[in-house]
């Protein structure tokens, strides 16, 4: 089953994008995920295609209005569709490797791109749609967002990666900041590169890895050390 993206956007010029080029752009040609990008606007209102209006209660900025938006979705979902419905929103649930995986192991998703100060509430419960948020910053719309997101879904399905271990050694798969990499040349402006990598010894190198790992994520991210995967943490002991 294709892996299919439903974008939601009031600029479906931004797409592809970079979702267009190297592996996702790849994967995009060979069918092994599709995308339909739609224009919120499409679904506007009065002769102006009127998308937004102003807060009730006042304030600054506009909201996108419940009806079209509304209209979008029932217009872009097929009856009986069963993908998650996302809003990017930087009020969302926090984006994590595991709810990628999760996505990833799926049919695909709709997402809306939220623009403006905020989406009306009611469509947001009327629609289910799930916030999701890329991180404790604010974007100017939620479509950098999207892309961000269905990259790193993409990645993870079946034949995108070259590689298949190179899925599962690095960041956050174990829940560990991933250990440095070096590559010839062996010494580069005074820096050599760490004796025990060029030993030949897999035992040592792969416990060096893991030290080097647990120490970085320490350092960098200590909130990550209590999630992380104990099994890779115990293996230092042995
Ligand atoms: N839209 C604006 N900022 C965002 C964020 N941090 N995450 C997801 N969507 C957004």
């Amino acid at each position: 089953m294709t892996f299919r993206a439903t974008v939601l956007t009031l600029y479906p010029e931004m797409f592809p994008g970079p979702l267009g080029v190297s592996l996702s752009g790849k994967a995009l040609e060979a069918g092994t995920w599709a995308l339909d990008v739609h224009n919120i606007r499409d679904h506007g209102s009065g002769a102006h295609r009127a998308v937004d209006d102003t807060p009730a209660g006042g304030g600054p900025g506009m909201v996108l209005k419940a009806d079209v938006l509304a209209a979008a979705v029932d217009a872009a979902l097929p009856p009986g569709d069963r993908r998650p419905r996302l809003l990017m929103s930087p009020r969302g649930r926090p984006l994590t490797q595991a709810a990628v995986r999760d996505l990833a192991g799926g049919d695909g998703a709709l997402i809306v791109c939220g623009r403006f100060e905020g989406v009306d509430e009611r469509v947001i419960e009327a629609r289910g749609l799930e916030e999701v948020s890329i991180g404790d910053y604010v974007l100017s719309g939620g479509e950098l967002a999207a892309m961000v997101l269905l990259d790193a879904c993409v990645r993870l399905l079946p034949g995108v990666m070259g590689h298949a271990q190179s899925g599962a050694e690095e960041s956050f798969e174990g829940g560990l900041l991933e250990y440095p990499h070096y590559t010839r040349p062996q010494i580069f402006e005074d820096r050599s590169i760490p004796d025990v990598l060029m030993s030949g010894h897999h035992g040592r190198i792969a416990q060096w890895r893991r030290d080097q790992a647990e120490t970085l994520t320490r350092e960098r991210r200590p909130d990550l050390i209590d999630k992380a995967d104990k099994t890779v943490m115990k293996e230092r002991k042995d």
